[in-house]
């Protein structure tokens, strides 16, 4: 019960990595709220994490929305101890593609969508509240056709150091989980086939040194250690769950 009498926000919590971060999280004592867009999934996420779990529509990069979702968890868990920025995507972006509407889709979901929900959720957040953001492998090594996602993820990286800086007085830590090739709904999502996606994940396997993708709750686990009190002295890092292919 790493987690006891705590409260967390999980942006983009239906899916994925956020999804196995908020099974974790629920398991180890926390009352857990997460978001997403596609009202399609709430019942059975609702049905997943427990009655006592708030499933909340919320696109964040709408400061309306997000305001919501705030006062929402004001009303139903009173403040906030973790949020877990993780709602984002990955789209495939070579240079010749990008236009207006991709490079802002782009910028919008993972770097707006970050800020707005910092801003929106601020007042929840209580003394020594721990804000985990979510970035990638990719913006250390970079990465032939997906350059605007790894500039994007490079950017909330640095948010969490000058924001670490900035609420220094409130005791919020700020840091960032750099998650590898992780294997989630995320590529299926590119409107490409069963076929290609299991191709691209085979070709991804290659170049990780640990010859696997990385599951999502290998990325839960990491936000558990940042979200306890065993993580109270970490600020403003980033830490890399990547099977080492970043680093070796
Ligand atoms: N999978 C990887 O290999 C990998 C690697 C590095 C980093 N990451 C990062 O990890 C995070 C989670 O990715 P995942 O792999 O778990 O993907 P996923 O399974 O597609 O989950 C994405 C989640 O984000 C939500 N979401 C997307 N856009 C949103 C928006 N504008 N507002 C609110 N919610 C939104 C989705 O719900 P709705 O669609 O209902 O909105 C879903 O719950 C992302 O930030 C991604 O960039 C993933």
């Amino acid at each position: 019960m790493r987690l006891a009498n705590k409260t967390a926000l999980i942006t983009g919590g239906t899916s994925g990595i956020g999804l196995a971060t908020a099974r974790l999280f629920v398991a180890e004592g926390a009352r857990v709220a997460v978001t997403g867009r596609n009202e399609s999934t709430f019942a059975a996420v609702q049905t997943d994490l427990g009655e006592k779990a708030l499933v909340l529509k919320g696109d964040v990069r709408s400061m309306d929305d997000m305001r919501a979702v705030a006062t929402q968890i004001q009303e139903s868990f009173g403040g906030l101890d973790v949020v877990f920025a993780n709602a984002g995507h990955a789209f495939p972006s070579p240079i010749d593609k990008v236009n207006n509407d991709l490079y802002n889709e782009i910028m919008d979901i993972n770097v707006k969508g970050t800020v707005v929900t910092l801003q929106a959720v601020l007042p929840q957040l209580r003394e020594g509240a721990s804000f985990i953001m979510n970035t990638s492998f990719t913006a250390q090594t970079g990465k032939h056709g997906i350059s605007l996602t790894a500039a994007a993820k490079a950017a909330l990286r640095s948010l969490a150091r000058s924001w670490s800086f900035e609420f220094l007085g409130r005791k919020i830590r700020f840091n960032a989980i750099a998650p590898g090739a992780i294997d989630t709904p995320l590529v299926s999502k590119w409107g490409i086939s069963d076929e290609e996606v299991h191709q691209l994940k085979s070709e991804l396997a290659e170049f990780i040194p640990l010859g696997h993708l990385g599951r999502a709750k290998d990325i839960a686990f990491a936000a558990l250690y940042l979200a306890s009190d065993e993580s109270s002295y970490v600020v403003g890092t980033e830490l890399v769950v990547d099977g080492g292919a970043s680093q070796l």
